[in-house]
């Protein structure tokens, strides 16, 4: 179970890491970083551009399908991981307000992180290879005979419980991914049509905040 989440564990862990830095400089500044200041000028910059990586890195792995660029699997987990780090490090570049467009940029963050893991749930209910390729309905039904053929040849042997066990589990697991694995994969796809658009509408209004934060908050004081 933690080998399956351990991206979230990573992110974790660099949320935690990132909130201690934070909470030594509100102490030293007796203050909240601003935003256009050097501090939060970094935070919403890093955090722009991991927000850029999960917006364009996993995609593009996924167009280019080779090997060689290393598992889908790694660059999803990836994704997850710059998908909660960068949100939270413009959540404090923000410094704790929220108005205008910047506003409606960092809700419009929200939304999507709070869409990826409801996306997160739905995709893992889709069986997929150890790569993250998705399997066919037969290449489902081949597993389960071989587990089936497993289970005769275990069921022969004497004191093997636990093993019959274990195989069992494994085929109630599988026959459910199979009943699923079509309305999974429509819940999915209905899923996109929701998440990427709010990833596109998000950097396309981030830009005009930059322009215009640059342009007004920087060059003009
Ligand atoms: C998706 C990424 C970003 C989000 C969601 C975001 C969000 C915000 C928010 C909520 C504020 C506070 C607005 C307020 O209530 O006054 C703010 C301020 C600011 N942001 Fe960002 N920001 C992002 C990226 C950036 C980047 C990359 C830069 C710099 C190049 C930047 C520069 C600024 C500046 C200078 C201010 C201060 C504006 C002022 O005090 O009038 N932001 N941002
Ligand atoms: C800044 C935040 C994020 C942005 C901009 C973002 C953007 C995207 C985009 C554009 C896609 C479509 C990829 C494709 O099929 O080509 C995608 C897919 C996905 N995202 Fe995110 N995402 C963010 C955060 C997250 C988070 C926090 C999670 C999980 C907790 C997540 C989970 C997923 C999943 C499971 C998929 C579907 C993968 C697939 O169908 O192959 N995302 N995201």
């Amino acid at each position: 179970m933690l080998e399956r989440s351990r991206e979230l564990l990573y992110a974790l862990v660099a949320v935690v890491f990132i909130s201690i830095v934070y909470l030594v400089m509100v102490a030293l500044e007796r203050d909240l970083p601003p935003a256009r200041e050097l501090y939060g000028h970094a935070m919403g910059i890093f955090g722009f551009l991991l927000m850029l990586m999960t917006e364009t890195l996993y995609t593009a792995r996924k167009n280019l399908k080779s090997a060689r660029l290393g598992k889908m699997n790694s660059w999803l987990e990836f994704h997850i991981f710059t998908g909660i780090v960068g949100p939270y490090l413009v959540l404090l570049h923000s410094a704790w307000s929220f108005n205008g467009l910047a506003g409606l940029v960092m809700l419009l963050t929200g939304v999507i992180v709070f869409s990826g893991f409801i996306g997160r749930y739905i995709y893992s209910a889709i069986p997929r290879t150890a790569e993250g390729i998705e399997l066919s309905l037969d290449e489902l039904e081949l597993r389960i005979a071989d587990v089936e053929n497993r289970i005769h040849l275990v069921g022969d042997l004497a004191s093997a419980d636990a093993n019959l066990r274990a195989l069992d589990k494994q085929r109630t697991r599988l026959r459910r991914q199979a009943n699923g694995i079509v309305n999974a994969r429509r819940l999915l796809a209905l899923w996109h049509l929701v998440h990427v658009p709010i990833g596109l509408t998000l950097f396309a209004l981030a830009v005009v905040h930059i322009v215009s934060a640059i342009y007004y908050a920087s060059l003009l004081h």
